[in-house]
């Protein structure tokens, strides 16, 4: 299995002190910023745009990993890549054109993911899998920090890893140190964590809580 990977969610920061709060989990042992945007329309929420991207680039020194929540990923690929994404991950529900649109991420500089919501069954991106870099799988639905880990997810999670080798498999939503656990063990990789991080006295201690289960 490739190697364990924390990446905060910022949308759990302090917004009000966006740039301290990048560098303070990278300091803390941060692999990746996790950047997560939606649109008011693909998703209930409205979050953050390519200026906000491009600011939280400069206080980033790790991977800045854009996940687009968004209806239209296609028109806005290039305004993320422009803002610094080092990797951009987008819905398969959202997409016209999904293998069209893993190339042209891929053309603009960056690694390219792919996403699956809680409802999407991995058969959608089987012919894909040979395309990205990276497969997302939701443990929660999109929209907000701080919701419950679903649990059904793991036999997803087990089903991607043997579809992808030794790919990223990256989990995104209600990741704890217990949860954490169980989807290592299902075969993720990259853990995206917001609230369990953000929310801790001691942005070192959650990262390291959940990096243990890694070794
Ligand atoms: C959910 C977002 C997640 C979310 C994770 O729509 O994609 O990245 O911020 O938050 P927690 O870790 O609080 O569940
Ligand atoms: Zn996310």
């Amino acid at each position: 299995m490739p190697e364990l990977k924390i990446a905060p969610s910022i949308l759990a920061s302090d917004f009000g002190r966006l740039g301290e709060e990048v560098e303070a989990v990278i300091e803390a042992g941060a692999d990746w910023i996790h950047v997560d945007v939606m649109d008011g329309h693909f998703t209930p929420n409205i979050t953050i745009g390519p200026p906000v991207a491009a600011a939280v680039r400069r206080h980033c020194t790790v991977p800045m990993d854009v996940h687009l929540m968004i209806s239209d990923p296609d028109a806005y690929v290039d305004a993320f890549a422009d803002a610094g994404a080092d990797i951009i991950s987008f819905h398969v529900e959202a997409a016209r054109h999904p293998h069209r649109l893993i190339r042209k991420i891929q053309d603009l500089g960056c690694r390219a993911g792919i996403v699956l919501n809680p409802g999407t069954p991995e058969d959608a991106i089987e012919f894909l899998a040979d395309a990205v870099d990276m497969v997302l799988v939701m443990t929660v639905n999109p929209g907000f920090g701080g919701q419950q880990f679903i649990a059904e997810m793991l036999g997803k999670i087990r089903n991607v890893r043997a579809m992808i080798g030794d790919r990223d498999l990256e989990v995104d939503g209600g990741i704890d140190d217990r949860t954490a656990a169980e989807v290592i063990a299902a075969g993720a990789n990259v853990l995206v964590a917001g609230s369990y991080i953000y929310n801790s006295p001691s942005y070192l201690d959650a990262i390291e809580s959940l990096k243990i289960h890694g070794r």
